[in-house]
């Protein structure tokens, strides 16, 4: 029988020599970055805070299925803390890697709060269990993104609350990092209650409306990969793109493929960053489970065969998540050209979720899955609305007399309209974005 985790691998390593040989052909332009990009290329979350002078801490916490897991602080003892998910492949860095001018992690520090990024379960910080090796032992891989939100996000708060002695905290997630919440929120709504405000950055949920090449090639790769196998595992795929000057080149062409292009957006410049960082490992059932979720156009749990699924679920069909059940304030900021969470599919989710504060549609209509947090505007156009929701829900919400401004900020709307005349000269098309982090 094939390791189709090998499979995997092969087809990504197919895949990269072709555009290497498209690179080498077309002559693609050999760029130089600074030094200090590509060291930032290479050191870890601790050592990108230590790097440049802010006080990281490594905290570990066991989850109640006893996966041991890496949080990684900007630490601001006494501040309020605020809890940062990355989404599918991204690790901790996702917050920080850009540098202190742009990621949202340092400008949480910077306004006055105690910052905790956590890693999920199989990423490249959080690879570690109490019995089970993941090298060698396949059950270590036995779990999808349904796992990280029931077992991993309530250790993690539960963790955050115990070391600050707060009573609550705010949470943003991204992609994944906002699927995970919805579980939890939904599965053990207990957990509302710790929650300040949840900011959701590219929120996934129902999938039915995706467009992606990785919905084009899901028959086949259903087929092929396997559940519970270890997939672009950190070690294994970025090593190799910071490598050398022809595989950077490769993985670059990769990239731009899989995460979309809005170059007006893209600082290339910390694209070997980007690659020492990314992909930083997940589990194939998380990447299957969001397949599910377009193929079946529901948000639902882990569709096992039906005789599993009368066994755990004591039905043949897996359930949706109760979404009624997600009590705590979320506040929504999505775009328009995202792949993964198409605008409709957004729509739907709000409509399910009954406490939604902000319903926050970028104008600018290239902004992809990851402008939001990587854009090279996301610190002018996207943070500080961020922080303002964030605070005004922190401080009692409307409950407290105070009112929340609910039109867009000038700026916002001043350079929606330099955006929409961009997008009308603009000839170039649009690529998407897409599957690599979800
Ligand atoms: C792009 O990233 C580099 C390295 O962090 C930084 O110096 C530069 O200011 C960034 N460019 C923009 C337009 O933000
Ligand atoms: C109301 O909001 C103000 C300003 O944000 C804050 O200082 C105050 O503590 C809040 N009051 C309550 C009762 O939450
Ligand atoms: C709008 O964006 C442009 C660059 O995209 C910037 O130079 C300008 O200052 C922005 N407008 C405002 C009002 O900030």
């Amino acid at each position: 029988m094939p390791n189709a985790g090998c499979q995997w691998r092969c087809l990504l390593g197919l895949f990269c020599l072709t555009q290497l040989w498209i690179a080498g052909e077309t002559g693609f332009l050999e760029d130089h970055f600074p030094a200090s990009v590509l060291e930032d290329a290479k050191l870890t979350t601790l050592q990108l805070l230590a790097k440049y002078k802010y006080p990281g801490e490594m905290h570990t916490v066991t989850t109640a299925d006893k996966y041991v897991l890496q949080m990684h602080r900007i630490s601001r003892p006494g501040a309020k803390p605020v809890l940062l998910m990355h989404g599918l492949l991204d690790s901790s860095a996702t917050w920080i890697m850009l540098g202190p001018h742009s990621g949202l992690g340092y400008f949480l520090y910077n306004a006055g709060y105690d910052v905790w990024m956590a890693n999920a379960r199989g990423t490249r910080y959080s690879r570690s269990h109490v019995k089970l090796n993941p090298n060698t032992d396949k059950a270590y891989w036995s779990f999808s993104w349904h796992e990280i939100g029931y077992y991993d996000l309530p250790a993690l708060i539960d963790a955050v609350l115990a070391k600050t002695g707060y009573e609550k905290l705010s949470y943003f997630g991204h992609s994944q990092g906002t699927t995970t919440f919805f579980v939890m929120a939904s599965t053990r709504p207990e957990y509302n209650a710790k929650i300040h405000v949840m900011s959701a950055l590219a929120p996934v949920a129902f999938m039915g409306n995706m467009e992606c090449p990785l919905k084009r090639i899901a028959p086949s790769l259903l087929n092929v990969v396997g559940e519970a196998q270890e997939l672009l595992s950190h070690s294994k795929i970025s090593s190799g793109c910071v490598m050398s000057e022809a595989s950077m080149q490769a993985c670059m062409q990769y990239m731009g493929r899989v995460l979309g292009k809005n170059p007006a957006e893209f600082n290339k410049t910390i694209m070997p960053v980007i690659m020492g960082h990314a992909p930083s490992g997940a589990s194939s059932t998380q990447v299957l489970h969001y397949l599910q979720l377009h193929k079946s156009d529901r948000f639902c749990e882990y569709d096992h065969d039906t005789k599993e699924n009368q066994r755990i679920y004591g039905r043949a069909r897996p359930p949706d998540y109760p979404l009624e059940k997600i009590t705590a304030p979320v506040a929504l900021y999505y775009t328009q050209n995202d792949y993964m969470s198409a605008v409709v599919d957004v729509k739907r989710l709000i409509k399910h979720l009954p406490n939604v504060v902000e319903d926050h549609m970028y104008p600018y209509k290239k902004w992809n899955h990851i402008d939001m947090i990587w854009g090279i505007s996301a610190r002018r156009l996207a943070q500080p609305r961020m922080l303002e929701v964030m605070q005004f829900y922190e401080a009692g919400g409307p409950q407290n007399g105070t009112q929340l401004l609910t039109t867009e900020s000038s700026e916002e709307t001043t350079n929606m309209t330099t955006e929409m005349v961009e997008v009308e000269t603009e000839t170039e098309i649009v690529g998407p974005t897409d599957g690599m982090f979800i």
